[in-house]
């Protein structure tokens, strides 16, 4: 029931993706008081969808998904590996109650740095990697749409963005699969600037923690997690970049990162395996290195 848990919630409730949402929190009261203030919602937004607080990891019971968002956030100037042990600790304790309560569900890990505490979850799960994958791409190709839709005064509905890699200082935006409503958007925008957007998203999050000061971004990262969820409840089918056990796809295997993948209600039903062009592929794969190096922390 953090600040993202609670916008997830929120937009779960509101646009009935879920027919029940139950937030649970280590914090005594707190989960509670968010569900009641979520359904006090329902009569502007007509939605009848089941809330409810709780404190007792029991109440995982029969989930048919989990999202993870519990965790310390960062700091002003502190990177997402900075908060990577104490948010192993948190995830393994969730993780062997949701082994316990509802050990046929599926896991979204969103909290950070959530390429490593993906792969954490895959390994101390031991399940397939349909069902354990991360959210992160969702929101870094949110993040360079509204970048684009701010530099070109497009509307925001005819921006396609695509961003791989892994959530942190490597992650790799793809220009070329980036367009307005199918127009490459170098048509419209120099070099230069596109590299400055490039920029701009890989410090997307980092930008909004140092303008709020006391949290990190928590809107955008919502919405991000209930487009998944909803992809996933609708069977939707949807071609959207998620944070995957890669088996061997790009060149790499035993990591978790970003990378193009279909979600349906069997959760990550495939990888994408994309053609990337050279300079594409060095990003990704320096991206991986960087990667790697904090899951090499965790391994035995
Ligand atoms: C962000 C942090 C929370 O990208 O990862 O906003």
């Amino acid at each position: 029931a953090g600040r993202v848990g609670e916008t997830t919630a929120q937009i779960l409730a509101e646009q009935e993706i879920c027919r029940e949402v139950v937030l649970i929190d280590i914090r005594e009261d707190a989960p509670q008081g968010v569900a009641l203030d979520i359904l006090q919602t329902s009569p502007f937004f007509n939605f009848d969808t089941l809330v409810a607080g709780s404190n007792d990891p029991a109440d995982l019971a029969d989930a048919d998904l989990v999202v993870i968002t519990a965790g310390i956030p960062r700091k002003p100037g502190m990177s997402r590996s900075d908060v990577l042990d104490t948010n192993v600790s948190i995830i393994d304790g969730i993780v062997d109650n949701i082994l316990r309560f509802s050990p046929n569900s599926m896991i979204l890990v969103v909290s950070n740095p959530v390429d490593v505490l993906t792969w954490r979850v895959w390994q101390r799960t031991g399940w397939g990697r349909e069902r354990v994958f991360g959210q992160a791409g969702v929101l870094d190709a949110s993040r360079m749409a509204a970048f684009l839709a701010m530099e070109t005064g497009f509307s925001s509905r005819d921006i396609t963005t695509l961003v791989l890699g892994g959530h942190g200082d490597s992650m790799v935006p793809v220009p070329r699969f980036c367009t307005i409503n199918g127009v490459p958007i170098s048509h419209f925008i120099s070099e230069a600037r596109i590299q400055d957007i490039i920029q701009r998203t890989r410090e997307g999050g980092a930008e909004i923690l140092a303008l709020r000061k006391n949290s990190s971004a928590y809107d955008a990262p919502g919405a991000s997690v209930a487009a998944m969820v909803d992809a996933i409840s609708h069977n939707r089918k949807r071609l959207l970049p998620c944070v995957a056990i890669l088996q061997g796809e790009y060149g790499q295997a035993d990591i978790a990162m970003g990378v193009p993948c279909v979600l349906n209600e069997k959760g990550l039903a495939e990888v994408v395996e994309l053609d990337l062009n050279p300079d594409e592929m060095s990003s990704f794969q320096r991206s991986a290195a960087a990667v790697s190096q904090d899951i090499n922390r965790l391994r035995d």
